[in-house]
């Protein structure tokens, strides 16, 4: 029996509070719908986490995606949910009960001192919804540095994005990524997968 997260209100039950949320701030949520069902299920199969023991979601919004991985993951796995908008925040707190989800209140740059104060080591998954062709270059560049250096060996990061600044700003950091398209979304999505080459 998966814990009582998986039973929980979808993300179409929040539509409004998505597009309160763009309205905003609409540079850093950059979409006025949250992710449809089938982005969600190529992101968590892309992502690979029946062994992750730690998962880490960078903008998980009104939470749709957050509850697709919550679905998938082991149940002692512990999933870490960084969000930089406080509203989102309060209303993941309020409507995803389950023991296994951290909600963190901040931005994914600062991913090595949120992992350090919640006592959480190297993350075996990243996955990202945050709109890097929206946000500063440098502010995108930095993440990516963050995950890189928190994922653990073997460990894997997953970004969905309509455009494709994220695979730019990755290869400098990762290398060439693996790349899938979900058009069932709107707008379609480019799903990218980066590997961490496992330890010797
Ligand atoms: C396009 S929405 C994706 C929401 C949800 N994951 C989905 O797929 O429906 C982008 C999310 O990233 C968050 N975000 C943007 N910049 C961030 C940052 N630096 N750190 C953490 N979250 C951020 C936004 O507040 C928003 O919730």
């Amino acid at each position: 029996m998966p814990p009582r997260s998986a039973q929980q209100k979808p993300a179409s039950d929040h539509p409004l509070a998505f597009l309160t949320g763009f309205l905003q701030r609409p540079k850093e949520v950059a979409s006025i719908i949250p992710s449809s069902r089938f982005l969600m299920r190529r992101v968590v199969q892309g992502a690979d986490v029946a062994h992750a023991k730690l998962v880490v979601e960078l903008g998980p919004g009104t939470g749709g995606s957050t509850r697709a991985m919550l679905r998938a993951m082991r149940p002692d796995a512990t999933l870490l949910a960084i969000e930089i908008h406080p509203g989102f925040v309060r209303l993941l707190r309020r409507t995803i009960d389950d023991p296994r989800l951290i909600v963190h209140e901040g931005s994914a740059t600062d991913l090595a001192a949120i992992l350090r104060q919640h006592g959480l080591g190297a993350p075996d998954v990243v996955f990202s919804g945050i709109p890097f062709s929206q946000i500063p270059e440098a502010v995108g560049l930095g993440i990516l540095h963050a995950v890189q250096d928190a994922l653990a060996p073997g460990g894997r990061f997953v970004a969905y994005q309509a455009r494709d600044r994220v695979e730019k700003l990755g290869r400098r950091v990762f290398g060439r990524p693996r790349v899938q398209l979900e058009l069932l979304n709107v707008p379609p999505m480019r799903v990218y997968r980066w590997d961490r080459a496992p330890a010797r």
